[in-house]
C-alpha cells in the first residue's frame, strides 16, 4: 500500500477518503518542523502540503521514495520544482481552485478602501463621527488595472464588470484574442500605472516581478490609486509602498502577503489606526468553500496517479 504524508491542514472528509486507499500519516504540525519532516520523508510515496512546508533540495534528497506532491493552493515557491522535474517527482498545485476566493478578497478591499472604510471605523470608534470629514468613492466608472490576467486575474475582471468597472491589464504573455473575449485593454505597464484607479496584483514571484512595485513606479501613478496585493510578497516592496502612502502617492493598500511570513514586526509596527489600509494574514484564498475544493482536488488527483 502507498504511503502518504500530510503535513498540513487538509479537509478532514479529503483525509478520510485517502486514508480509505493508502496508508495515511496526517500530521499538520510538520510543517513547522523541517528536521523532523527531513527524518521521515524516506518512507513515503505521496506528500501534501500547503505554503508552510518548505520542500527544499535537502528535504527531496531525502525523499527516496516520493513520486507525487500536492500543493494544496497554487503557488509553488516553498517547492523546488526544479529538483523534482530531474528527479521525476511530480508536482500537482490545486489550480483555480481558490480563485474564486481571492477574486471576492479583492472587489471586498476595492470597495472598502474606495470607501475609506478602515478610517470610518477608527474616527467612529473614537467619537469623531466623520461623516463629512472623509469623501468616499464608488466603483462604478473606476479603471482597475490588473497586473496579470491569469486565472485569478480574469476572475477579478468578470466581478469588477458587473459593478461597471472598466478593466485594463498588463500582461504580456497573453494573446488579443484573451482581452477581446474579456473585454479588457492590454496596456503597458507605464500605461497602467497612469490609467488606474485600483491596481491589483495577480503575478507569480520571480526575477522579473521582484520589487515592481517600488518608489519609482509608485511615483509614476497619476490617480493616486488604491494597490491590493494578493498574489506573492516580494513583489510589492513594503516600505517603498508606506513611503509612497505617507507622501499621498496613493489613497489606501491592502496586503495579505509580505516579504517574510508571518509579516516582521518591523512592517507591521509602521501601520497606524488612521491608515486606509486593510492587513490580512495570507487568506485572500482561504474560505471554508475553497478548503473543500482544493482538498478534493487533491486527493482525486493523488488518487488518479497512483491508480
Ligand atoms: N493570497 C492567496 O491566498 C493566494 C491564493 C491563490 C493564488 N495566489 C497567488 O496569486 C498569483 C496569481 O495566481 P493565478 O492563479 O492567477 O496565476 P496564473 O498563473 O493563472 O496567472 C499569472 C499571470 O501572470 C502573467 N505573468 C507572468 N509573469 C508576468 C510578468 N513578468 N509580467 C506580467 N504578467 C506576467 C502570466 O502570463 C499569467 O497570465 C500567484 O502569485 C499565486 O501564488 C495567492
Amino acid at each position: 500500500m502507498k504511503k502518504i504524508l500530510i503535513t498540513e491542514f487538509m479537509e478532514k472528509e479529503s483525509v478520510d477518503l485517502l486514508a480509505s486507499k493508502f496508508e495515511v500519516k496526517y500530521n499538520p504540525k510538520l510543517s513547522d518542523n523541517i528536521d523532523n519532516l527531513i527524518n521521515e520523508i524516506d518512507l513515503y510515496d505521496g506528500l501534501i502540503v500547503r505554503n508552510k512546508t518548505l520542500v527544499n533540495e535537502l528535504v527531496l534528497s531525502k525523499a527516496i521514495n516520493l513520486k507525487f506532491i500536492g500543493r494544496l493552493g497554487v503557488g509553488l515557491d516553498n517547492i523546488d520544482t526544479d529538483y523534482c522535474k530531474k528527479n521525476n517527482v511530480f508536482v500537482q498545485p490545486a489550480t483555480g481552485m481558490n480563485a474564486d476566493s481571492v477574486a471576492e478578497y479583492v472587489i471586498n478591499c476595492s470597495l472598502s478602501l474606495l470607501k475609506n472604510i478602515p478610517l470610518m471605523h477608527d474616527g467612529t470608534i473614537h467619537g469623531q463621527w466623520p461623516r463629512n470629514s472623509i469623501v468616499s468613492k464608488e466603483l462604478r466608472g473606476k479603471i482597475i488595472g490588473l497586473l496579470g490576467f491569469g486565472m485569478i486575474g480574469k476572475k477579478v475582471c468578470k466581478l469588477a464588470q458587473a459593478f461597471g468597472s472598466q478593466i485594463v491589464a498588463y500582461d504580456p504573455y497573453i494573446s488579443s484574442t484573451v482581452s477581446s473575449e474579456y473585454n479588457i485593454s492590454l496596456v503597458e505597464l507605464q500605461e497602467l500605472f497612469e490609467m488606474a484607479d485600483i491596481i491589483s496584483i495577480h503575478l507569480p514571484l520571480n526575477h522579473e516581478t521582484k520589487d515592481l512595485l517600488n518608489y519609482k513606479a509608485f511615483s509614476q501613478m497619476k490617480k493616486k490609486p488604491i494597490i491590493i496585493n494578493s498574489s506573492r510578497g516580494s513583489i510589492v516592496n513594503e516600505q517603498d509602498i508606506i513611503k509612497a502612502y505617507q507622501d499621498t502617492l496613493i489613497n489606501g493598500f491592502a496586503l495579505d502577503v509580505y516579504e517574510s511570513e508571518p509579516v516582521k514586526e518591523k512592517f507591521y509596527k509602521q501601520i497606524t489606526n488612521n491608515m486606509n489600509c486593510i492587513l490580512t494574514p495570507h487568506i485572500a484564498g482561504v474560505t471554508s468553500e475553497s478548503n473543500k475544493r482544493v482538498s478534493q482536488f487533491i486527493a482525486g488527483r493523488i488518487m488518479k496517479f497512483f491508480k
